[in-house]
């Protein structure tokens, strides 16, 4: 019986060239005797890393307690339009207790660290210099979950506005805590209450109205209250997250942002998430391989290594990875390209699959 029979007696009415829903699907398979499963493109790519021996979920569910240490915090700046994540993070940058005899945070890398000096113990935080909840959105659509804390942005002339929300749900979507920035104070007519009674209605309550919430009163603009925004940080951090990691083996982490530079060939931010990443160790980011020539930190200074939450600018790979892209250390450059190419297969599989949207009866006529 043609299939166009099989599903009419399965009281659906179809013809030869039309497309079926993962449901219908599921259902003429069985009709067939076949098992059909619909794959999901992260549980592909575990599944081709498995087949290099890399079961990374495995690798963290058997570390020890001892082998686990000390990390960064990692934050993300979200926030409304024009309402200050630019500008804060400047200030930021410019907060750093070491920025001056270091010579300076450079705009050249995607992260950055600061360090600051908190109950009199100077505690480094990475900031995520990609504002915005696009990043974060990307981030989280290829599984990074890359983000401890979020800061909201929030500006005090101008309200809790629909980016605002989107940002703050897409945070709470994810359970990352957040920090509630009041920026632009300084501004006449500015209401920071206003704020603090508008964010009730997303459960973000500030702690002196009783809730959990840690909200600050800044102005990126005069640099005013970036001491009180990083105490507020660590102290949201070690409220309630385990910022750990096992620094002693392969690097595992994200791509945060990559470009092509005119000199230095495809460059990469990147921030391990365990392990350690040096230079010589062959990667693989994404679809990009290629091994570590030279890192740089965020003064432009070159490092050696990278430990668990420390952002590095990574030279040597062969394309450019995208912003979300997991990375990892592989054993060899040869088992590394291997990873890329079989990515970029599933990915051109993918991408053919899309475009077509739904497969046809045609198709299952003809396999
Ligand atoms: P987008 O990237 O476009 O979403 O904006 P943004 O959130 O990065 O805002 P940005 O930092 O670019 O600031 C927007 C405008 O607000 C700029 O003109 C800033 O100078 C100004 N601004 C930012 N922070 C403050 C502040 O604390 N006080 C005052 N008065 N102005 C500020
Ligand atoms: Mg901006």
């Amino acid at each position: 019986a043609s299939l166009v029979t099989v599903l009419f007696h399965l009281g659906e009415m179809a013809t030869a060239t039309q497309s079926l829903d993962e449901d219908t699907f599921e259902t003429l398979g069985a009709e067939l005797g076949y098992k059909i499963q619909i794959v999901s493109p992260e549980d592909e790519d575990k599944e081709l890393l498995e087949g290099f021996g890399l079961d990374l979920e495995a690798e963290l569910e058997a570390e020890t307690d001892e082998e686990l240490e000390p990390r960064a915090p990692i934050v993300t700046v979200m926030g409304h339009v024009d309402h200050g994540k630019t500008r804060l993070l400047d200030s930021i940058r410019k907060a750093d207790v070491i920025s001056g005899e270091a010579g300076g945070i450079t705009q050249h890398i995607g992260a950055y660290q600061v360090r600051h000096d908190h109950d009199g113990v100077t505690r480094p935080i990475t900031f995520i210099d990609t504002p915005g909840h696009e990043a974060f959105t990307a981030m989280r659509a290829r599984g990074a979950q890359v983000t401890d804390i979020a800061i909201l942005v929030v500006a005090a002339d101008d309200g809790v506005m629909p980016q605002t929300v989107e940002a703050l749900n897409h945070a709470q979507a994810a359970n990352v805590p957040i920090v509630v920035a009041i920026n632009k104070v300084d501004k006449e007519g500015a209401n920071p209450d206003k704020i603090r009674q508008q964010l009730t209605e997303y459960n973000l309550v500030s702690e002196d109205w009783g809730g959990d919430t840690m909200f600050v009163n800044v102005s990126a603009l005069q640099g005013m209250g970036i001491d009180e925004l990083l105490d507020a940080v660590l102290l949201t951090a070690d409220a309630g997250l385990d910022l750990r990691a096992n620094p002693n083996k392969d690097a595992r982490g994200v791509a945060v942002e990559a470009h092509l530079d005119k000199g230095r060939g495809a460059v990469a931010t990147v921030l391990v998430n365990s392990g350690t990443l040096r230079v010589g160790d062959s990667i693989v980011a994404g679809t990009a391989y290629g091994r570590v020539r030279a890192m740089f930190d965020e003064y432009d200074n070159p490092v050696e290594e990278a430990t668990p939450a420390r952002p590095v600018l990574v030279i040597g790979l062969t394309s450019v990875p995208g912003a979300g892209d997991s990375f990892i250390v592989a054993e060899d450059d040869r088992t590394a390209r291997q990873i890329a190419e079989k990515r970029e297969a599933a990915e051109r599989a993918a991408q053919l699959a899309k475009r077509r949207k739904r497969i046809s009866l045609e198709d299952f006529n003809k396999a």
